[in-house]
């Protein structure tokens, strides 16, 4: 039987172990396939120094499971960071932030030598954009930020959850915006992350993937960039 997405997830989870650096502080993402590598990571617990989250969430899973966890600010650069995407593209450039942590997850990404992104097959596009683009924004500048993505063509909306506007884990609002075709990662990126009230636009390009562990049916396939 096809292997279902999750046992796709368990697969690059396990695979992203060999990226992991004995001895060292690694630097973990958030999700639902960052939770898979978790879970193998505490099988080498001994063999590591701890972690560096990029989420409340992640960092509460890593300590129940006893790997220490260090602030950002007691280290300085991380030899690997391995975290999910939503989207990941032919040269490494991915739209994340869908469980809203793209503020921590680019901060640690920005501090990591190498980016490896753990996905399964249906996360591999052509062209980034379809997936709904997270914005992290101070709320006050919500409805403009929107408006100038308006402009550009796109629908924006302020995420929410349990019917209110969802609160990160830096106590700001995500805007998601549809209908973008993201054709210059790169230059999208720069331009979004000037404009007022943008905390972190979801395009990682600066902070790109140096390998993607793709899952697909025929198993863990290696992506160089
Ligand atoms: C979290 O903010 C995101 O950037 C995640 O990395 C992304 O949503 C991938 O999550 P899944 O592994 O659950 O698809």
């Amino acid at each position: 039987p096809a292997l279902t997405q999750d046992e796709l997830k368990t697969l690059v989870g396990q695979a992203a172990l060999q990226y992991v650096v004995r001895g060292e502080i690694v630097g973990v993402g958030t999700g639902s396939t960052v939770n898979k590598f978790i879970d193998a990571l505490a099988t080498i617990k001994d063999q590591i120094k701890g972690a560096v989250s990029s989420s409340v969430a992640s960092t509460e899973r890593l300590q129940a499971l006893g790997i220490p966890v260090f602030d950002c600010n007691e280290v300085t650069q991380l030899a690997v960071y391995i975290d999910g995407a939503d989207e990941i593209d032919g040269k490494g450039y991915m739209v994340k932030g869908g469980g809203a942590a793209l503020t921590r997850e680019k901060i640690v990404a920005a501090q990591s030598t190498q980016f490896v992104c753990i996905a399964d097959e249906s996360k591999l596009v052509q062209t980034l954009g379809k997936f709904p683009l997270p914005v992290e924004v101070i709320p006050m500048a919500s409805q403009r930020v929107m408006r100038q993505f308006q402009a550009l063509g796109g629908s924006a909306s302020i995420r929410q959850k349990d019917g209110k506007p969802l609160v990160t884990d830096n106590g700001q609002c995500i805007v998601d915006v549809t209908g973008l075709q993201i054709a210059d990662p790169l230059a999208f990126e720069a331009t979004v992350s000037q404009w007022p009230g943008v905390v972190t636009v979801g395009v990682f390009a600066v902070q790109r993937a140096h390998v993607c562990l793709l899952g697909t049916p025929a198993g863990v396939k290696t992506l160089t960039f």
